[in-house]
């Protein structure tokens, strides 16, 4: 493992909120950091707006689907973590296109990029959406991949083209596969915001979608931390790496956790218009976390309880009453 300090980072996705928490791990470790932030006409930064680091990094306004003002981004950096994307499953079922532009066009874009301008190492970000509902678990990097949802399929798509940029030219791309993350800064869209916010918001009784399906949650800090470790680890042109805890729970008992984390005995009701399609509907997500260890000595530190303490004491103070209750596509 090389060290990060004094490199120049290019952060896509550098607005959002695992973006947010991955530029201020690379500062804190002394990275450069080049922020491309999703273009607006306000001159929004997103969540670093509100980071202490906002002023230590050159942040650039920018498109992902604009190829040549990608180009000129990446030009002059050692290192690009690619992690701008459309990532909500249910408006990928309303605006699919969009995700083929952004996830899959834009991800062709930053490896043309790289590619041209002879860039150390890109880490692409994937997800583990992209195996659909598994046919065994826990779920390794071989396990086949599933397109349940638009989203995923787009998600396939841009893992595919770093794929094929690692066999065709030997681009040092390393893709990346957090299971889903939760954390301070996380969107509305997202089950733990979602209960959460309604929690802290004084509900009696929580609207949720699916209580059934079961995830692998991994900290943000920890997510954080293992793109730092990705971006200084030497690995084979297009290896895939998952970064998950091996701990699978049900959105029910996920639900029971941040009734623990915030001191709340509300009850939970299921909404019909926030299921998913039936067939849409991944199951279960568990992760085989052995691999990361080996080959990035990563391994996660804050366990979901904690993390769900430190995510509920972040909202406390942010919580708008009004909207806790309303299903965010
Ligand atoms: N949150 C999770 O649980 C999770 C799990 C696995 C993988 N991921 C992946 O991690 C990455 C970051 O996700 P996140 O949870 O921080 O979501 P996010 O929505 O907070 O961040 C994505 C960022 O991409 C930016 N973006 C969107 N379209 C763009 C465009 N056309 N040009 C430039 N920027 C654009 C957005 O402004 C946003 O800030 C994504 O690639 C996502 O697929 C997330």
């Amino acid at each position: 493992m090389s060290t990060i300090a004094g490199k120049t980072v290019l952060v896509t996705g550098a607005d959002g909120f695992i973006g947010s928490h991955v530029v201020e791990r690379l500062v804190a470790d002394g990275a450069n950091v080049r922020a491309m932030c999703l273009y607006n006409s306000n001159g929004s930064a997103g969540w670093l707006d509100e980071s202490p680091v906002r002023d230590d990094v050159d942040v650039r306004l920018a498109d992902i689907r604009d190829a040549e003002y990608v180009r000129t981004l990446v030009k002059g950096t050692d290192i690009v973590l690619h992690l701008a994307a459309l990532i909500a499953i249910p408006y990928s079922y309303v605006a699919p296109r969009s995700y083929v532009d952004t996830n899959i066009t834009g991800t062709l874009n930053v490896l043309e990029a790289v590619r041209a301008e002879g860039i150390e190492r890109m880490v692409h970000t994937s997800t583990s959406e992209v195996y659909g509902t598994p046919e065994t678990v826990p779920i390794t990097v071989e396990h086949p991949l599933r397109g349940q949802s638009p989203y995923s399929a787009s998600k396939i798509g841009a893992d595919k083209m770093c794929e094929s940029y690692a066999l065709s030219f030997e681009t040092p791309v390393t893709v990346l596969r957090p299971f889903n993350t939760f954390g301070p800064r996380q969107s509305m869209r997202a089950v733990i915001p979602t209960i959460l916010n309604q929690l802290l918001a004084g509900a009696d009784e929580v609207h949720l979608g699916a209580l059934s399906p079961k995830r692998d949650f991994t900290y943000v800090a920890d997510t954080a931390d293992g793109f730092v470790r990705a971006a200084t680890t030497n690995l084979a042109p297009g290896t895939v790496v998952q970064l998950g805890t091996g701990r699978t729970v049900s959105i029910a008992e996920t639900f029971d956790m941040c009734l623990a984390a915030t001191g709340s005995n509300a009850t939970v009701t299921t909404d019909e218009d926030r299921f998913r399609p039936a067939g849409s509907e991944v199951e279960i997500l568990l992760s085989d976390p052995s691999q990361a260890a080996e080959v990035l000595g990563w391994t996660p530190r804050t366990s979901l309880e904690d993390g769900l303490k430190q995510t509920a004491e972040w909202l406390r103070d942010r919580v708008d009453a009004k909207r806790a209750e309303v299903y965010h596509r």
